[in-house]
């Protein structure tokens, strides 16, 4: 038996139930679970196409593929995809656990992620038994360990933190990983939800002219369709990039069964098609995130960082050395009053002494928690 480490969530548990008695009851702003209607474009779309006998193509339908080609030259400002460089996954959680299986890496190999990430790429490294090494440069590492770096994670906008890497940045990553043979994988989910000064800007995918110099090669963009479009339910995502990792990938999923649902995908093309309800929903994150950051600040509290996605990076600005104990002092201040928060402990070390408060609750659960906020923590 794989030996993973338990859902860490669970330790949330007590403060979820001391938060529960409060008065007014819970206000839950641990996870990032879209809590909107999935629009009714997608629904119909979905209805449309129940009647599905036979078995969906694994790689997506030639429809869906020339979709989300589409969709990057036109959302993500990246020209030059074809159907042949994109593939449908069950939501983007499964691909990015499975990418080291499906590129055949194990335990002489050296899997980079972010410092403060999303834990999903390392349970990837631990299924195939490789190093994983915490990064946000591969400048960090010594030559030994870069010598081994077979799969370099790039989150941005970032989980938990919601830092935005700009072209330069990105461009720095892709060279020092092609001088080593590496594969870029960026996780994007969040790509759609800027703020502040990534408002009306389109954020960098790793595929952008400017990164890639035109040339996808070792290099994938994840995308998923769960918090643009309330589709979390769906488990509705893709992958796009190098045609040869692609078309490799595609096969070992054949064989595995590893196939999006044939009527899913049919929603998954008229989630991509409109554009409306992916401004709708965004305004509704814009005014949550407003309201929760300014009560948040407030009580004299920093938010860092969140300049895209759905959560806000909370940290005591008193404490100046943090250390686990701090995470989980700022998760039980918030239960007191009935919100509860994640520890950044959850991210790694770097993320002793910070909460994440997602902004993806009700609005009526947003108002609760400014009021109580207001009241004091
Ligand atoms: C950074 C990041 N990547 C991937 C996912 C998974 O998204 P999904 O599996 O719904 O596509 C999430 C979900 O919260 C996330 O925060």
């Amino acid at each position: 038996m794989l030996d993973l480490p338990q859902y860490p969530w669970r330790l949330l548990a007590p403060y979820k139930q001391s938060a529960s008695e409060h008065r007014d009851g819970l206000v839950d702003l641990s996870i990032g679970a879209p809590v909107d209607p999935t629009p009714r474009v997608i629904q119909s779309a979905l209805q449309s196409a129940a009647n599905w006998p036979g078995y969906p193509g694994s790689s997506g339908t030639d429809q869906l593929r020339e979709a989300i080609a589409e969709w990057y030259d036109r959302r993500r400002k990246v020209p030059g995809l074809t159907k042949d460089h994109v593939a449908a996954t069950v939501g983007s959680k499964e691909f990015i656990a499975w990418l080291p299986v499906l590129l055949g890496l194990g335990p002489d190999d050296v899997i980079v992620y972010p410092t403060v990430a999303y834990p999903t790429y390392d349970i990837g490294a631990k299924i195939v038994g490789a190093t994983s090494v915490t990064a946000d440069s591969l400048t960090e590492l010594d030559e030994t360990t870069r010598a081994k770096v077979k799969l370099v994670w790039v989150n941005s906008p970032g989980n938990p933190t919601g830092i935005v890497q700009d072209t330069q940045v990105l461009a720095n990553i892709v060279q020092d990983a092609r001088a080593i043979g590496a594969v870029v994988a960026s996780d994007e989910c969040y790509a759609e939800l800027g703020w502040g000064t990534w408002e009306d800007k389109s954020i960098p995918s790793i595929l952008h002219p400017q990164v890639a110099g035109g040339d996808f090669r070792g290099l994938l963009s994840v995308y998923s369709l769960s918090k643009q479009s309330n589709m979390a339910g769906y488990r509705a995502a893709f992958v796009a990039g190098d045609e040869q990792l692609i078309a490799a990938l595609i096969n070992l999923r054949s064989h595995t069964g590893m196939v999006v649902p044939g009527p899913i995908q049919h929603a998954m093309i008229a989630a991509l098609s409109d554009e409306d309800h992916v401004i709708e929903q965004k305004s509704r994150y814009r005014k949550r995130r407003e309201q929760l950051m300014a009560a948040i600040e407030l009580t004299g509290l920093t938010v860092e960082h969140s300049e895209a996605g759905l959560y806000l990076w909370v940290r005591d600005p008193r404490i100046t050395e943090p250390a686990a104990e701090d995470s989980w002092a700022l998760v039980s201040r918030f239960a007191e009053a009935g919100i509860l928060v994640g520890p950044g402990v959850f991210y790694s070390a770097a993320g002793n002494g910070y909460i994440r408060a997602s902004i993806t609750a009700t609005d009526e659960a947003i108002d609760q928690a400014v009021t109580r906020l207001n009241a004091g923590i």
